[in-house]
């Protein structure tokens, strides 16, 4: 049932190239410049008018929101809020007619983003669920929908439903931006021919798995780690943070790389290990000056770069590639040496990666 592997984790990690594509199979046809989704199609109106996005999830499935913010804003142009399901359903939020929900739910069983969306349906918001388990409750209420295909995901950990997450949300936003006049033609086909060529590109990643698992061995007793990123590695930051807690018990915090001069930057020392999540974009040479920055404070700089960037590398004290992709598509591929890292750091200590303590695979409880 484990396909050979040792984990569902370390399975469902390497499933992703067959997941994404199944995810995008069918619905992306880049030759024709077609996204076909009929959740979208049949509601096209309704989400290029839009007033205000709002993405109500959690964990995981809440960090898929916080990329789909970026490039929804960016490409539809479209306001976006990012809300923890638990924090939306009890303060008395503004929901207005023109409001679209977007629910994310690997599971579809949250029981907060559950009560969240049964709110605001009650207030007259359109719903739409990005949903993996077919039929489930948040399926269900969602007024229309697109699945992610992922699969069963068994781990507890979430890995390959966040990917789905992602090229779902993707194709959305460029759906959207396009019917919408937010983004040409040329740049709609440009991110299309991206989006598919993110399956290719995940198993050039799962190929070097024998470098990150050294690199989990190295640094499997560190106390704290810190995870960086700015702009749509942002979120990356966040997930890698996350995915290390849930599995290796090791206490980590993700945040904005400028942000760490406002705070964080007081715990770098020798003993911490900094990830990065530093792939090439817009704001790659902002996040050589703070790679830099930890390096001056003996921090060791673990570093997700680009194939071919020669600064990141040299300055980083251990580098995990990803191949050069378009910035808004990056998160789908620089999450998943995040993953694997966490996966290796949890084994090397010893732990049931799949069912971390004190955690349940979907949380029907609030
Ligand atoms: C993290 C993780 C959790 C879930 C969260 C939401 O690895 O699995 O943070 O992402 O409980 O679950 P769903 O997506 O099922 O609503």
């Amino acid at each position: 049932e484990k396909g050979g592997y040792d984990h569902f984790m370390l399975k469902e990690i390497n499933e992703q190239p067959e997941t994404i594509f199944d995810c995008l199979r069918g619905r992306l046809i880049a030759t024709t410049g077609q996204i076909i989704m009929s959740g979208i199609d049949n509601n096209i109106d309704i989400l290029v008018n839009a007033q205000r996005i709002v993405i109500v999830a959690c964990g995981t499935s809440w960090h898929a929101g916080l990329v789909a913010e970026y490039f929804f804003e960016e490409l539809c142009r479209i306001p976006v809020e990012v809300e923890y399901a638990s924090e939306f359903r009890y303060r008395n939020p503004i929901i207005s007619k023109g409001d679209v929900i977007i629910a994310i739910s690997q599971s579809g069983e949250t029981a907060d983003t559950l009560v969240a969306l049964e709110n605001a349906k009650e207030q007259g918001a359109f719903i739409f669920g990005v949903v993996n388990a077919v039929g489930s409750s948040i399926a269900r209420l969602s007024h229309a929908g697109a699945y992610t295909h992922s699969g069963p995901e068994i781990g507890v950990a979430s890995t390959k439903a966040f990917t789905g997450q992602l090229a779902v949300l993707m194709m959305m936003g460029l759906k959207i931006a396009y019917a919408k006049g937010t983004i040409d033609h040329n740049r709609y086909v440009e991110l299309m021919k991206s989006l598919e060529s993110v399956p290719e590109k995940v198993k050039e990643i799962l190929a070097n798995v024998d470098t990150i698992k050294a690199i989990a061995e190295k640094y499997k007793d560190a106390k704290d780690f810190l995870f960086l990123g700015r702009g749509y590695n942002f979120p990356v930051a966040l997930e890698g943070a996350l995915k290390l807690k849930e599995v290796s018990y090791i206490h980590a915090e993700g945040y904005p790389a400028a942000e760490m001069k406002h705070g964080p930057i007081a715990l770098v020392d020798e003993n911490l290990p900094v990830v990065f999540a530093a792939t090439k974009d817009r704001y790659y040479e902002k996040i050589v000056s703070n790679v830099q920055e930890i390096k001056a404070r003996k921090g060791k700089v673990i570093a997700v770069a680009s194939m071919g960037d020669e600064v990141i590398p040299n300055m980083a004290n251990d580098t995990m590639f990803v191949s050069d992709i378009d910035e808004v598509i990056a998160p789908i591929l620089s999450v998943v040496p995040l993953q694997l890292l966490s996966y290796f750091i949890g084994i090397a200590k010893g732990f049931d990666v799949d069912k971390p303590r004190n955690l349940a695979k979907s949380v029907t409880v609030e």
